[in-house]
């Protein structure tokens, strides 16, 4: 699915969440644990206020333990904001997110007054599997199509929860541009305006520089080069993607990179730091 972001159906995921915000309680704002930055929705944290907002960190599973730390350690420096880290496909991770719910809506959620939680996220972090599991059932899902008008859900998940499910479709951070490289590298939007060479090339330059460790033993190279690019043609050399004349073939050496990326292959690794996002952050604001 080609996913394209409208000024049109931006307004309107804008509109819709805004009428049933003086409803909610609190939010839960689903993110991906590999770039909880670049997965966060810009206009959520515009319309919450001050309502309380829990970060989960989901396919933390996929993530640098060591990083999710920092960012959870980051949000929790915000004001009224907590988070944590889940594995949605683990329901026993749900026990947590309930318990703080109830710890943020201190005063409902018990003697028939639900907590009325609003569920958010951009497509593919991972809210379908964060719901069912809360439900502990498969509900149906809603909202991925930019074109297709999806009513609002409720779903009752116990514990006096009630969610409430966003109703259009979410966007990410359009305005970064390395926002939009490290979405398409943990596939979390799978077609974009970039070549997948440029992705792999992006996500090279960003490991030598973060995991240089993990790139030269996985792929055996004694000395490793000096820029994406060519990181990328000495893949292509280990694994024999070359064209007569020796040539490398650098989109299968992409392909080989990102799947394997995605994959778990090298291991749980993150794509961004908050220290990372903040200076990135100054940069998008100055512009
Ligand atoms: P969305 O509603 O936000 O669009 O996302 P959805 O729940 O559909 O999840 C997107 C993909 O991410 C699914 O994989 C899902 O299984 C996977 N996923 C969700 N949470 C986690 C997690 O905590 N860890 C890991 N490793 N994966 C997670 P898929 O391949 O698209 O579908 P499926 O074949 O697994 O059903």
């Amino acid at each position: 699915m080609a996913i394209n972001w409208y000024p049109g159906h931006m307004h309107k995921a804008q509109k819709e969440i805004k009428e049933i915000m003086s409803d909610i309680d609190l939010i839960i704002e689903v993110l991906d644990a590999r770039i909880p930055y670049s997965s966060e929705n810009p206009m959520i944290a515009s319309i919450r206020r001050d309502k309380p907002c829990i970060k989960l960190l989901n396919k933390s599973d996929l993530a640098d333990e060591a990083i999710t730390a920092l960012w959870i350690e980051h949000f929790k420096s915000t004001k009224n904001t907590d988070a944590i880290a889940v594995n949605a496909k683990k329901t026993d991770a749900m026990q947590k997110l309930i318990k703080l719910c109830q710890e943020l809506v201190p005063n409902k959620g018990s003697e028939g007054k639900p907590i009325r939680a609003l569920i958010a996220g951009i497509p593919n972090v991972g809210k379908s599997t964060t719901i069912n599991a809360l439900a502990q059932r498969t509900i149906a899902k809603t909202g991925n199509e930019p074109a297709v008008t999806k009513s609002q859900q409720k779903i009752n998940i116990g514990h006096n929860i009630t969610l409430f499910d966003t109703p259009g479709m979410l966007w990410p951070k359009i305005e970064n541009e390395n926002s939009g490289y490290r979405l398409a590298v943990t596939g979390a939007i799978k077609e974009t305006a970039f070549e997948l060479d440029d992705i792999a090339t992006y996500a090279g330059d960003y490991l030598l520089e973060a995991y240089p460790d993990v790139i030269q033993s996985r792929y055996e190279i004694e000395e490793l080069a000096p820029n994406g690019y060519e990181f990328l043609e000495q893949v292509g050399k280990r694994r024999g993607c070359l064209r007569s004349g020796g040539r490398v073939e650098i989109n299968k050496a992409a392909k080989i990179l990102l799947t394997e990326l995605r994959e778990m292959v090298l291991g749980p690794i993150s794509m961004e730091t908050p220290e990372m996002c903040i200076a990135e952050q100054v940069e998008v604001d100055r512009i």
